[in-house]
């Protein structure tokens, strides 16, 4: 096995999927969103509200707050302290942007959904 489980013989549960932004991504029980998102190759998410430069994972312990995404309708969480859940709704959105915050009642991907809070 090449793959890092291998190394350390751990046994990970089946892997589910989360949506960002309509689009599936495949997490690891156990992954944050932020983890999910660049395992999946997605390095930025957000743009600077001055200059419109590309943000993600910076600091990825929770300080920097330069990956904070909406989930299930909840806005401004942190994606690299944000436990990934089955059936996530993740939008890159900002609130007040059509998708984003906490006026999202599509999901967040525009496909229709309860928007619903999670408690986190
Ligand atoms: S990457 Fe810095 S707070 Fe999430």
């Amino acid at each position: 096995m090449n793959q890092p489980y291998g190394l350390v013989r751990a046994r990970p549960e089946p892997e589910f999927e989360i949506r960002v932004d309509g689009i599936p991504v495949p997490v690891i029980p156990g992954q944050t969103i932020g983890a999910a998102l660049h395992g999946a190759g997605i390095r930025s998410w957000r743009t600077t509200r001055i200059g419109g430069r590309p943000r993600g994972l910076f600091c990825g312990i929770g300080v920097c707050f330069d990956c904070l995404v909406t989930v299930n309708g909840s806005p401004s969480l942190r994606a690299c302290l944000t436990e990934a859940r089955p059936g996530d709704r993740v939008s890159t959105r900002a609130a007040g942007e059509p998708g984003g915050g906490a006026r999202d009642t599509t999901g967040g991907d525009g496909q229709g959904g309860e928007g619903t809070v999670s408690g986190r």
